[in-house]
């Protein structure tokens, strides 16, 4: 247990009974469908999603929960060596809670799941312009490992028997 202003936090894996919290986390670090997040939630904890593998959640004494770390393991993870790389999807602290250690707990938390996963790497990704999360990943011992910019296409599924261009 670790102090937080002056109420104490604790870091532990996620339990069903959390999954309003999680929710609320989660929509706060990635705005967007809480009905998909929602869903995502369910297919955790029935035990049917790719990804994320593991979340870990931080609680204070007074049961609020004030941050989460989201983990899977990627085939492939910019400027890492393995092929089963620990990999931080989501990192986040509630506003009010940050600078006090949450973040940098979770990350621990995160590096103590990998190695029981048998991983030798954790990889994460910020947005380019995200300066606070740079830092922040620095300071808990990460390095920058490059930086990319991602495309995608909507695709229209061909009809059978269709034409093909030939080469
Ligand atoms: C990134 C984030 C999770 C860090 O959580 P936190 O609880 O504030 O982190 P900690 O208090 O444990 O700080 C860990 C280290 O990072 C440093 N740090 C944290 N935020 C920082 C910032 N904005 N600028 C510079 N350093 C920062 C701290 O100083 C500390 O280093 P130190 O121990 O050497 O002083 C939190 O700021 C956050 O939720 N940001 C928004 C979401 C996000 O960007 N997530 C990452 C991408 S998914």
């Amino acid at each position: 247990m670790t102090a937080i202003g002056s109420e104490r936090f604790t870091v532990r894996s996620v339990q069903p009974s959390d999954a309003g919290a999680w929710l609320e986390l989660r929509t706060a670090l990635w705005p967007g469908s809480k009905v998909k997040h929602a869903d995502d939630i369910k297919r955790f904890f029935d035990g049917r999603a790719r990804e994320p593998l593991a979340v870990v959640i931080a609680i204070t004494t007074s049961g609020s929960a004030i941050g989460l770390v989201e983990l899977s393991i990627r085939a492939y993870a910019e400027g890492c060596e393995t092929d089963r790389v620990a990999f931080v999807e989501g990192w986040y602290v509630r506003p009010e809670a940050r600078g006090q250690g949450v973040g940098r707990a979770l990350i621990r938390s995160a590096e103590q799941w990998a190695t029981r996963q048998g991983c030798t790497e954790l990889g994460s990704a910020a947005e380019a312009d995200n300066a606070g999360s740079a830092a922040a990943h620095r300071a808990v011992g990460f390095t920058d490992a490059g930086l990319v910019r991602c495309f995608r296409k909507d695709l229209e599924l061909s009809a059978p028997n269709g034409l093909h261009q030939a080469d």
